[in-house]
């Protein structure tokens, strides 16, 4: 077996995880030589040597077989793994944001070097997701992809709902155990599984979707009364990422979701990541494991290096033989928002409106939009209102109350509103 050089880009979280299992694993024929790092004065745990601050020290290096991209900065990886690819080095990498927003370009690099860049590490940590779908499921269509792809929020929701924890207390949490992204609010806005789901739209459906095009609202703005809401009725929330074929079109969404006790992902918890697949002849399938953390990720990382040691290259199978699929938002959902002022809510966008609760405390509406409602500023900015999908076995939303009517209580409670503001002053 040949011995593999590696050269590291990066040394947080991930890339530290990757250099325990390499040297913890017994049938790994291989080492990394090299670990180009950008911070000069912080402490490392291994020999100076190994370390250096110019890129072309790997990239240049004709003894250095594949190179491991592992940092968080967008930019600079892309013109790492670019020079990697020309040098006629194979990548790995668990970039996420790298690979969703760039992903087309780096199937033609690929193809015009012959080199490969394998990425499973980034997404879904541990759970190998992108080599099933490129190999096992490369020719089932599939129907739907369902999971929680982030574990710094699945993190959060599980201390929360299960420790009443309070919020900013269980984010503090997943940071300290690594599971979070350097800037959170990329986790907790839901972009991370975003990110992923795009990912797997390619390999999953064959179609390469820009990650601006898909809508995804976090767990940021849910409020005590929105896990009230959940608890009263016997229900968790998660944060799901979802895809869905119908015919020849395709939707995609990341958003927090009402589940019951007997929806499969209601077990997930910590940072645990799970994802379902709907195929048209395997039926369900349901994959589970650890989404974050050092050596869960380090792990995805040493297996495409070890993939790589036997020439493994993704095919791309669906976006070649499927090409026809197309993505939209032209698609209802079913949903809960919740609202502290009937100022922040546009009822006119709602296809429908089965049931109302206003109060002064917290307002809600249970009702019908579209995805392509929530692309919008107003729904994606708006941080006083809170959006959950509903569940389908637990409301039913076939109801439709008169959205005037409801315009025009809502003017009564403006009214109070104004009533309530003389007192308070
Ligand atoms: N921040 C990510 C998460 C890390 O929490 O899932 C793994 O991609």
């Amino acid at each position: 077996m040949k011995h593999i050089k590696i050269g590291l880009f990066g040394f947080g979280c991930v890339g530290q995880g990757l250099y325990e299992t390499l040297n913890t694993s017994k049938n790994f024929a291989g080492e990394i030589t090299r670990i180009c790092v950008k911070n000069k004065s912080k402490q490392r745990a291994l020999p100076p040597s190994l370390f250096t601050y110019d890129k072309a020290e790997i990239l240049d290096d004709p003894n250095i077989d594949i190179v491991v991209e592992l940092i968080d900065d967008v930019p600079a990886a892309l013109d790492i793994v670019t020079a990697a690819l020309k040098n006629g080095k194979s990548v790995v990498t668990a970039n996420k944001k790298l690979i969703a927003e760039h992903l087309e370009y780096l199937v033609q690099l690929q193809e015009e070097t012959g080199r490969a860049v394998l990425y499973e590490g980034a997404v879904c940590g541990s759970i190998p997701i992108i080599r099933t779908l490129e190999e096992y499921f490369g020719h089932e269509p599939l129907k739907e992809i369902r999971g929680i792809f982030n574990g710094s929020t699945n993190y959060i929701l599980t201390k929360v709902f299960k420790e009443r924890l309070d919020y900013a207390k269980a984010l503090s949490q997943a940071q300290e155990h690594g599971f979070a992204e350097t800037d959170p609010t990329l986790d907790v806005q839901g972009f991370d599984p975003k990110f992923k789901l795009s990912i797997l739209l390619t390999h999953a459906f064959g179609i390469h979707v820009a990650p601006d095009h898909i809508v995804n609202l976090g767990i940021n703005r849910l409020k005590a009364a929105d896990l009230e809401f959940a608890r009263d009725r016997g229900l968790q929330i998660k944060l799901l990422a979802h895809a869905e074929r119908i015919d020849d079109q395709v939707y995609a969404y990341v958003l927090p979701q009402f589940v019951n006790g007997n929806n499969n992902l209601s077990a997930i918890q910590n940072e645990f990541n799970a994802v379902t697949l709907n195929g048209d002849f395997c039926d369900d399938q349901l994959f589970i494991g650890k989404g974050a953390g050092s050596l869960p990720t380090g792990a995805a990382v040493l297996s495409d290096i070890s993939a790589l040691s036997y020439d493994y290259q993704y095919e791309y199978k669906k976006h070649y033989n499927l090409g026809q699929l197309h993505f939209t938002n032209d698609r209802l959902i079913d949903v809960y928002v919740s609202f502290d002022s009937p100022n922040d809510l546009e009822l006119d966008d709602f296809a429908s409106i089965s049931a109302n609760y206003f109060c002064f405390d917290r307002c809600y509406v249970l009702g019908k939009i579209s995805l392509e409602k929530l692309t919008s500023e107003a729904w994606q900015k708006n941080d006083r209102i809170s959006l959950i999908q509903l569940s389908e076995e637990d409301f039913d939303t076939s109801k439709a109350l008169s959205i005037t009517s409801l315009a025009a209580e809502i003017k009564e409670l403006k009214k109070g509103q104004k009533i309530r503001e003389k007192i308070s002053v």
